[in-house]
């Protein structure tokens, strides 16, 4: 459930009507509704019953006006770079309930952690692990470390959001990894305290994620018959949601398959939840530019692939609705950007609104992975992001400006 919907034939951000917030903030922009934000967020962290850490995936929603909200509720943090500890740290989350995943933390990534006091790091190599010993040496600091282990699980997703099989770069093999356990356990300031993976994102079936709950239990078992201490199985992120027809299980389900596959292991589980929290939580705001009859019914909009690039790189479907619904119907064709690439399209093919120049359209489901994957290709700048909160309406990061677009290029003498 979400809470946008229409009154008056307008479509309403909890109480505010779109079209008022781009006459205020202009187009486009992303809005969020804060109070479906705290619904997704308690929904799935209340679902859990035994005891967890809700550690809200960074990358999928970074503003952080949205992450104070989850820090606010108890939540902490699931980062991959220095700058995602950075807003997470800004953002209030307690550096205890941070853990750092990622195939290629630098060196100064692993310093910065370790000076922040995060939960753990989640090691996806052996040539990670030494250079984490090595600056964790060098600070005189003991690094907790959980490592990353690759089940060999098929998520059945889009290939290039599959992470958990044996072709793909994440994680240590699941087979191999009790050597570097042991490799761990003889290194002076390295503190091994948890197991982890992450399997893939936008999974819409409970399955795969017990399966490779099923194979990290046989191995915190088989690490514990060696007198290793293991405190924390973090299970990842990847609960889908819906954007069209699929059928997600809910938290509640997700949540109750993996605690009767848990069982009374006796760890403390760490789940990094993104889509699932904020995906139907933010919209796109859109305004058309242009309609045209070419081979086919193009819409042209002021929003582009560098605003919203899910559609042109993975082939992704996101509803566009109409803002103001005056009965103009629906046609089939496509919605694209002013960007110079025919790769630019915010809908392909599909039902979209009978639209004219300056109406509104929203794009929906884009909560997750909008934002934080926009760019500034064909020097855009990047758009506003909103959060309505009741009748209140707050730009929580403002549009760039075109200066900023050149801030820190030179013109060498
Ligand atoms: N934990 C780790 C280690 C991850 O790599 C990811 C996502 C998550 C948690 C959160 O997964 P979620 O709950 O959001 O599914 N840009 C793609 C999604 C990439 C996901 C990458 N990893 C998209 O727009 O669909």
């Amino acid at each position: 459930m979400n809470h946008f919907n229409y009154k008056n034939k307008s479509l309403h951000c909890e109480d505010v009507d779109i079209p008022e917030i781009a006459a205020q903030v202009g187009t486009p922009f992303y809005l969020y509704s804060k109070a479906t934000l705290i619904r997704h967020f308690q929904a799935f962290d209340s679902a859990f019953t035994v005891d967890h850490i809700t550690c809200f995936a960074t990358k999928s929603c970074s503003n952080i006006g949205i992450m104070s909200l989850f820090a606010k509720l108890g939540g902490g943090a699931d980062i991959v770079s220095g700058g995602e500890l950075f807003r997470a740290l800004k953002a209030g989350m307690d550096p205890q309930k941070i853990v750092y995943s990622g195939v290629g933390k630098t060196r100064d990534e692993l310093k910065y952690g370790l000076e922040s006091g995060i939960l753990m790091f989640n090691v996806e190599s052996q040539q990670e692990l030494l250079a984490l010993q090595d600056v964790a040496a060098e600070l005189g600091l003991i690094a907790p470390v959980s490592f990353r282990v690759n089940p060999d699980v098929d998520p059945k997703t889009h290939a290039y959001i599959s992470t958990g099989l044996a072709k793909n770069k994440f994680g240590i093999p699941i087979e191999t990894a009790l050597d570097v356990y042991r490799q761990a356990d003889g290194l002076s300031h390295i503190n091994t305290v948890g197991v982890s993976c992450h399997i893939g994102s936008q999974l819409t079936d409970v399955s795969p994620f017990v399966e490779s709950l099923q194979k990290v239990k046989g191995f915190v078992t088989a690490l514990r018959d060696t007198g290793l201490d293991i405190k924390y199985i973090d299970l990842g992120g990847g609960l889908g949601i819906t954007y069209d027809e699929e059928t997600p299980p809910e938290p509640a389900v997700y949540a109750k398959a993996l605690e009767e596959e848990l069982g009374d292991i006796g760890c403390t589980l760490i789940l990094e939840p993104g889509r699932v929290i904020v995906g139907n939580a933010g919209i796109l705001v859109t305004k058309v530019l242009y309609t045209k009859q070419g081979g086919k019914k193009f819409t042209i909009v002021d929003a582009g692939m560098n605003d919203l690039t899910r559609p042109s790189l993975y082939g992704a479907y996101h509803k566009i609705l109409p803002v103001v619904d005056y009965g103009q119907g629906v046609e089939t064709g496509d919605v694209v950007g002013p960007i110079c690439e025919t790769g630019d399209f915010l809908a392909k093919e599909q039902e979209v609104p009978v639209s004219k120049s300056a109406d509104l359209l929203a794009v929906m489901s884009a909560g997750a992975y909008g934002f934080t994957m926009s760019s500034n290709y064909n020097s855009r700048p990047r758009v506003a992001e909103v959060l309505v909160d009741g009748d209140k309406v707050h730009i929580i990061r403002k549009r760039e400006t075109l200066e900023m677009l050149i801030a820190g290029e030179v013109i060498p003498e």
